[in-house]
């Protein structure tokens, strides 16, 4: 089984099913879930801080949803361990060895899923290789990207704006900065994307890795100013599959979080109803995905995440030069 099937949830009242396995835990996939989260989130907000969901069929999990919790979570890690290897049910056979939501969660040896000394390693290799960006250059880069998206639809009069704009500029932003040859980066693009819409998982994640594969071994032998090439020189020494896995990680947190923050943007400059209500934390509390933590949540929150790399990035004033 591949692909995810579809949980059709009642029209209205209790969204979620109290007969058979999944009896009482939110369903945080299918098309009932999509077309209306905001609804099972209500559901889950009874049980307190945390409650009970199903990531995927027999895949059981707790959803933190309130803000102290999730800081306590994150903040925590000798008491929350991001270490997958650690997952019961994982280990215990429980969780369907094709299940959608492996190639996401399990073990990958990066920054993620590391704790203590070798979380310090493989993030210090993340946060100086970030470093060495240029922010000036990355905007004007992510200007020309997103000139170049409105042009492509803006002579039909209409256009899918996430399918067109959102879900492609933060990928094709990745591209550049990774110093992906055009092949490779639509490899890596359709493998990435694969994965996060949990349709033939496995499939998407070979695909990854095989244009990440190649991506590496075409920067050890001609290394560039990109992100892979710092990556490889950094003093720590990453290993070839360190340093593929550091390139999944960070472009899976960092494309995902901004196609959401970029949709839900635009849905606001969009909505004259949301502008005249001056309802500016609207585009955050509407994000359409749960994935990734950060984007289910209002800005504090993330601010205050000490984790993410590109909010160290963005606060160690690494600006070297004034986009102004
Ligand atoms: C709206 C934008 C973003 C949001 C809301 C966001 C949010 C988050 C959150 C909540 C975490 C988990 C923190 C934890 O485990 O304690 C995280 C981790 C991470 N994020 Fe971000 N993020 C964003 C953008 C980015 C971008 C653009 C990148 C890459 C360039 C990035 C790279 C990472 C990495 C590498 C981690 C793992 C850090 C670690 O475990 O040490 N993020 N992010």
């Amino acid at each position: 089984m591949n692909s995810q099937p579809e949980h059709h949830g009642p029209a209205s009242g209790c969204p979620v099913s109290h007969q058979g396995g999944g009896a009482g835990k939110a369903p945080l996939y299918g098309e009932a879930f999509a077309a209306d989260p905001d609804r099972f989130y209500a559901y889950l907000r009874q049980f307190g801080p945390a409650g009970p969901v199903e990531l995927a069929p027999g895949v059981d999990a707790m959803l933190v949803t309130e803000y102290a919790a999730a800081l306590q979570v994150l903040q925590n890690p000798d008491l929350y361990a991001k270490d997958s290897r650690r997952w019961r049910a994982l280990n215990e056979g429980r969780v369907p060895a094709d299940s959608p939501v492996l190639p996401m969660l399990a073990y990958r040896p990066n920054c993620m899923f590391t704790d203590g000394a070798e979380h310090m390693r493989l993030r210090q290799a993340v946060t100086e290789s970030l470093a060495r960006l240029d922010l000036y250059q990355l905007s004007r880069h992510v200007e020309r990207v997103g000139g170049y998206l409105i042009g492509r639809f803006s002579a039909h009069g209409q256009a899918d704006l996430i399918g067109e704009y959102a879900k492609v500029l933060p990928f094709l932003v990745f591209n550049e900065l990774f110093g992906c040859p055009s092949d490779v980066g639509d490899r890596l693009v359709s493998g990435m994307s694969g994965i996060f819409d949990g349709v033939d998982a496995e499939r998407a994640n070979a695909e990854l890795t095989g244009a990440l594969v190649d991506l590496v071994t075409l920067k050890r032998s001609q290394p560039g100013e990109d992100i892979t090439s710092w990556l490889m020189q950094h003093p720590v020494q990453l290993s070839d599959e360190e340093l593929l896995h550091q390139l999944v990680l960070l472009m899976g947190a960092g494309v995902e979080p901004q196609q959401n923050l970029i949709a839900n943007a635009l849905k606001l400059l969009l909505s004259e109803e949301q502008n005249s209500g001056g309802a500016g934390a609207a585009c955050w509390s509407r994000t359409r995905s749960t994935r990734c933590c950060g984007t289910a949540r209002p800005w504090p929150t993330t601010r205050r995440t000490t984790r993410c790399a590109m909010w160290s990035w963005a606060a160690s004033g690494s600006r070297r030069a004034n986009p102004s």
